[in-house]
């Protein structure tokens, strides 16, 4: 009898006679490993060695400089039929960018460790979860996957018995930006990433398998892959609503699921359960509710802003037995970013201090920890049916216009408040920052597949004996006339999240407005946030002939989806825009 793992075997044979190691390493994922690992690269100079009194367990990695973020535009969905790329993604035909990558790859490992991890997006005994395999020939993806995903032995058993999993090559290869390329292949479950190191473009299980592959899978098998956290929120009286929130990178999503209630909420009872910071994949459950596990194991979260004051959960979770990346260094040698208290000497590229050389961490510098260290980690997070989700949320950065919150009037005006989303382009892609694009569901980047058919797959969900969440739609960006932001954010989020709980449980009333449902009169609990009434009037104000504007606009974007467009989303847009 032939084994399922012949088929792994002799793909890594096939990739080891065309990048041609010195060596070929097979991950386990034990303690031993790591640390093995963790030492050579101290001696190699690919990790430093933080302040062990301070953060034991902590290192402190510096990429190459011209590889600190996503690259959107190096990153392609290569279908056979170059529409079903659809216009949100970039395409090249299958056999051109095997062609193109192949030839990257011939030799590239030289010299070299070839390194084969097994791993499990999910937990492993999860029905939700899916398998991959990533080749790599860098260290440093290595002992992040093994923090950010469940990899290993046990991976690699249900590998065997499963025989289907994700192939994922990926070489650091020279850095040149010119010779940089992430390629998907949904229709062959395989990644093909040269030239870059950096977490979203390397660690292959995150944002290439668990959102671009695994959204293309998800639609034929009726489940949904997206790019939104997960966090428990526990009232007073011990009853939990789980919420699932997409926010596009950079713009809250490990803030809003490490959630510190303020103060009075905290004496009340309320507490925050941590579920996933990045990723969920949710299907509906036998009671027509969706159900939603993080498939990943750990954080990659984004360094500067996160302090004592912003997210002190995080802070602990990093204390020990983390990787930084691209952040800067103090005096005796703890990692710094802006944010936290203290003077950095040492800048992300290792020189000497300047402010005159811009900020002393990477704006996209990043920790990698372990979910487990986190104090809020939920127990529900390895269960293996997985969470069911009350609310969805949509948001992102919108200077102006958009409401603290509005509630979506049902599940197809949901869909289109999802794919109306429009962000401020941040660090965490490289380009310019600031710029407000379009995010359909906070998945541009992310879609692995035309984003008609995508929101085609969103409206189906709608049938029959489904119980679906409700959708809300937040920002917590909008600024005043002083270019501040003029709602506090953070902790105080648990304020509109509270307001949401009330709202699923048929506890507010709302005001209907042409935009969606807002919070009536009181409903939001402010007591002793100081708030002046004029700032929360002007976070929940309707600028009429801005929102006319703004739905022209998505009504020309949605256009540039046909002929996918489902014509009920147009309907939406159109009821919305005539309201
Ligand atoms: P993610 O990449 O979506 O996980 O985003 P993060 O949670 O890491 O946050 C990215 C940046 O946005 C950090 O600089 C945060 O300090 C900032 N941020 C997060 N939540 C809020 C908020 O509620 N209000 C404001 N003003 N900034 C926030
Ligand atoms: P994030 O992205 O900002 O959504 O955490 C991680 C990444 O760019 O790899
Ligand atoms: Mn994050």
């Amino acid at each position: 009898m032939t084994s399922k793992l012949d088929s792994l075997e002799r793909w890594v044979q096939d990739v080891a006679a065309m990048t041609r190691p010195a060596a070929i390493h097979w991950c386990d994922g034990s303690d031993a490993e790591y640390r093995a690992l963790a030492q050579q690269m101290l001696q190699s100079g690919d990790l430093i060695e933080l302040n062990q009194e301070t953060h034991p367990g902590c290192y402190l990695h510096r990429s190459n400089p011209s590889d600190v973020a996503r690259v959107e535009h190096l990153t392609f969905v290569c279908t056979k039929d170059e529409a079903d790329a659809g216009p949100n993604n970039h395409w090249m035909s299958p056999a051109d960018a095997h062609a193109k990558m192949d030839a990257l790859f011939d030799g590239c490992m030289e010299g070299r460790t070839m390194y084969v991890i097994p791993y499990c997006m999910g937990p492993i005994d999860s029905p939700l979860s899916r398998c991959g395999v990533e080749i790599t020939d860098s260290p440093y993806v290595v002992i992040n996957m093994r923090t950010m995903t469940r990899m290993g032995a046990a991976a690699l058993d249900r590998i065997e018995r499963e025989g289907r999993f994700v192939k994922g090559l990926h070489s650091t290869g020279e850095l040149d930006p010119e010779r940089r390329f992430i390629m998907h292949f949904p229709e062959e479950l395989t990644i093909k990433s040269y030239g870059s190191g950096y977490g979203g473009n390397a660690l292959l299980g995150k944002k290439c398998h668990a959102l671009r592959i695994a959204s293309f899978q998800a639609r034929t098998e009726g489940w949904l892959a997206e790019h939104m956290l997960i966090v428990g929120i526990e009232n007073p009286q011990g009853q939990t609503h789980y919420v699932a929130a997409a926010f596009p990178s950079a713009c809250g999503k490990t803030n809003l699921a490490m959630l510190i209630p303020p103060e009075g909420y905290r004496e009340d009872g309320w507490k925050v359960w941590t579920v996933g910071d990045d990723i969920c994949w949710m299907r509906p459950g036998e009671d027509g509710r969706l159900y939603a596990i993080n498939p990943e194991a750990g954080f990659f979260g984004v360094a500067p802003g996160t302090s004592t004051n912003s997210n002190p959960n995080a802070l602990t979770t990093i204390a020990r037995d983390t990787i930084f990346t691209n952040v800067a260094v103090t005096a005796d040698n703890q990692p710094w970013w802006e944010g936290l208290p203290g003077t950095p000497v040492t800048d992300w590229l290792g020189r000497p201090y300047d402010p005159a050389n811009g900020p002393a961490a990477h704006p996209n510098s990043r920790f990698t920890v372990s979910a487990k260290q986190c104090p809020t980690w939920s127990a529900k997070a390895e269960d293996a049916q997985g969470v069911p989700i009350s609310a969805i949320v949509f948001g992102g950065r919108r200077p102006s216009l958009v409401p603290l919150v509005m509630e979506a009037r049902d599940w197809a005006h949901g869909v289109l408040m999802g794919a109306a989303m429009g962000s401020e382009t941040t660090a965490a892609a490289t380009g310019a920052v600031g710029v407000l694009r379009r995010d359909s569901m906070a998945m541009k980047p992310f879609c692995g597949y035309h984003y008609g058919d995508y929101f085609k797959h969103w409206l189906s969900f709608d049938k029959a004996g489904a119980k679906l969440p409700k959708i809300f739609h937040v920002n917590w960006f909008r600024k005043g006339k002083d270019g501040k932001f003029m709602w506090p954010g953070f902790g105080e989020n648990l304020r509109v999240l509270e307001w949401m709980i009330a709202r699923v449980e048929g506890k507010a009333r709302g005001t209907e407005t042409p935009i969606g449902i807002l919070p009536a009169n009181g409903e939001l609990k402010l007591d002793g946030l100081n708030l002046p009434r004029e700032t929360l009037a002007e976070l929940l104000h309707i600028d009429t002939a801005g929102w006319q504007a703004e739905l022209h606009a998505i009504g020309e974007y949605l256009d540039s989806f046909n002929p996918r467009l489902p014509a009920r989303l147009l309907q939406e847009q159109q009821r919305v825009a005539q309201a």
